[in-house]
C-alpha cells in the first residue's frame, strides 16, 4: 500500500519589498465559458492565453463526457474538438465540482433541444441559486422540470424573448447569450451583466457567426442566425483582472514595485481608483501596469456591486490589505451575504475585524502575525497568501486547491518578484 501523501500547503514570510515583472494569463471566469460555448457547433476551436488551472481540466473532463475533447498542444494553448457526436447530459461527479459549469445549459439547449443536467451545488460563501437562468429559458420555450438531483429541459427551437434581470447576473447572462444565438428571432436582454468576460464571450460568439448588438453594455440584442450557420474560431482569453488585483494588494501590502503585464486597466477602473485613494501610485503602461507602494496603506470604505463596481472577488483582498492599513475601513458585500467566513482566518493573524450582517470593519493594525490558517475557496486563499506577505514569522496555508482552481503558479509568481514563498507537502 501507498503511503498517503500528505495535502500540499503553502508557506509565506514577510520579506520585504517586492520588485520585478508579473505576468497576468487569461481569465478564469472567460476561458470556462468560452470551452462551454464550443458545444454550439461542429469543429476545431483554438484558444490561446489560456491559464494553466484546475478549473479549465475540469470543464475538459466534463466536455469530454458531453462529446468535446481537450487537448493541450503547448503551454497557454488548448484545442477543443467538437466533432458533433454530442450527448447532452452533464453528470453529477463533474457539474459539482465547478459553477462554470451550468454554461453548459445555454448551448445544449439550444443546440440538442434537450438536456439533463446535475443541479449546480453552491460554494462555500452560500447558496447559489439559478432561478434566472431557467425563468430566461422559459420565457424562450423550454420546459423545464426537476427529479433526483437533475435539472431537464427540453424545447423544439427556443425562440427570441425579451428579459429583464432583477439583477445583472453573470451566469444567466452568459447562458441566455449562448442560447439566444441559435433560437428564432431576436432576444433582448436588459439590466444584462457587463462584465469583461461577457464582453469576451460576445466577441468569441460574433467570431463564430452570432449576431449580437450592444456589447460591453446592460442591453444586449441577439438576431439568432440559422443552426449550421455557426463555425469554429480560434481566440485570445481577456486577462484575469482579479489575478491582476491580487498582485496590486501584493505589492501594497509588501511595499515595493511591479510592472504588471498583460492586466488591462480599462477593466479595473474603479478598482483602481480606490487603490489609488490608499496610496498606491499606479501607472497605465503600454504593456499594463506598474505599481509603485512607498508607504502603509490608507483605509478606505468600499461596497461591492455589480461591474463596473467593485467585484465581490476583490473582497477578500482588499479586506486583506485594510486589515494593515492605517485607518478604519467598512466594506459591504452586496452579491454574496455570506462571503465573509475567511475573516475568521483573518483574526487568526491578528487582523481587527468585525462583521455585522453583511458588513466588516476592518481597524488596520501595523502588521499581522504568522499562523497556520485554511484557504476555503479561490479568493480566500489568494487573500491569505496576501496576508502572509504581511505578517511577521510564517504563515502556512493548507486547502492548496482552491487556489489552483484559480490562480496560475501564484507561488512562482510571487517567488520571482521577491517574496518569501513555497510550497511542499505538509
Ligand atoms: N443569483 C440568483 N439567481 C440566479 C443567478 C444568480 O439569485 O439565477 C444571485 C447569486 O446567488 C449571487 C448573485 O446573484 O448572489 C451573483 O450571481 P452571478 O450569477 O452574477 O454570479 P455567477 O455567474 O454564479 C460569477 C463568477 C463568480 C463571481 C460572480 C460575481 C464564474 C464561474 N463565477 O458567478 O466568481 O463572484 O460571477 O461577479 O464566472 C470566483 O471566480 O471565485 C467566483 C466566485
Amino acid at each position: 500500500m501507498k503511503p498517503p501523501v500528505a495535502p500540499e500547503v503553502i508557506a509565506v514570510r514577510s520579506n520585504g519589498p517586492l520588485s520585478g515583472t508579473v505576468r497576468v494569463p487569461g481569465a478564469k471566469n472567460s476561458v470556462l465559458k468560452l470551452m462551454a460555448t464550443t458545444l454550439l457547433c461542429d469543429g476545431t476551436f483554438e484558444l490561446s492565453n489560456v491559464p494553466d488551472i484546475a478549473d479549465v481540466q475540469i470543464m475538459g473532463d466534463l466536455l469530454a463526457a458531453i462529446g468535446v475533447r481537450m487537448d493541450r498542444p503547448e503551454p497557454g494553448r488548448l484545442t477543443l474538438v467538437n466533432a458533433g457526436e454530442i450527448t447532452p447530459i452533464a453528470p453529477y461527479e463533474l457539474v459539482e465540482r465547478i459553477r462554470a459549469s451550468i454554461n453548459v445549459l445555454g448551448p445544449l439547449l439550444t443546440r440538442c433541444g434537450h438536456v439533463r443536467l446535475s443541479m449546480p451545488g453552491g460554494d462555500d460563501f452560500g447558496a447559489r441559486p439559478i432561478d434566472m437562468h431557467i425563468a430566461g429559458l422559459e420565457a424562450m420555450g423550454a420546459a423545464f422540470k426537476f427529479s433526483h438531483g437533475y435539472l431537464e429541459a427540453t424545447v423544439d427551437r427556443l425562440r427570441g424573448a425579451d428579459i429583464t434581470f432583477d439583477f445583472p447576473s453573470v451566469g444567466a447572462t452568459e447562458n441566455l447569450l449562448t442560447a439566444a444565438v441559435l433560437a428564432q428571432g431576436t432576444t433582448r436582454i436588459d439590466n444584462a451583466a457587463r462584465e469583461p468576460e461577457i464582453a469576451d464571450l460576445c466577441n468569441f460568439l460574433v467570431a463564430m457567426g452570432a449576431d449580437i448588438r450592444g456589447i460591453g453594455t446592460s442591453t444586449l440584442v441577439i438576431e439568432g442566425v440559422e443552426p449550421g450557420s455557426l463555425r469554429p474560431v480560434s481566440h485570445r482569453t481577456v486577462p484575469d483582472r482579479i489575478q491582476a488585483a491580487t498582485y496590486l494588494a501584493a505589492v501594497g501590502v509588501s511595499g515595493g514595485e511591479l510592472d504588471i503585464v498583460g492586466a488591462r486597466p480599462e477593466h479595473m477602473t474603479m478598482l483602481l481608483e480606490r487603490f489609488g485613494d490608499m496610496g498606491l501610485e499606479i501607472d497605465v503602461t503600454g504593456e499594463g501596469l506598474g505599481v509603485t507602494a512607498r508607504r502603509r496603506l490608507r483605509s478606505i470604505d468600499v461596497a461591492t456591486l455589480p461591474y463596473p463596481g467593485i467585484a465581490t472577488d476583490y473582497k477578500p483582498l482588499i479586506i486583506t490589505m485594510l486589515s494593515v492599513a492605517d485607518g478604519v475601513g467598512i466594506v459591504t458585500e452586496n452579491l454574496y451575504p455570506g462571503r465573509f467566513r475567511y475573516i475568521e482566518e483573518l483574526q487568526r493573524l491578528g487582523a481587527d475585524v468585525r462583521t455585522s450582517g453583511h458588513h466588516a470593519v476592518v481597524r488596520g493594525v501595523p502588521r499581522l502575525s504568522g499562523a497556520p490558517v485554511r484557504a476555503h475557496d479561490i479568493r480566500a486563499g489568494a487573500a491569505m497568501v496576501v496576508a502572509g506577505l504581511a505578517a511577521e514569522g510564517e504563515t502556512r496555508i493548507s486547502g492548496v486547491q482552491h487556489i489552483d482552481r484559480g490562480y496560475d503558479d501564484l507561488v512562482g509568481r510571487l517567488a520571482q518578484v521577491g517574496a518569501s514563498i513555497d510550497r511542499s507537502s505538509g
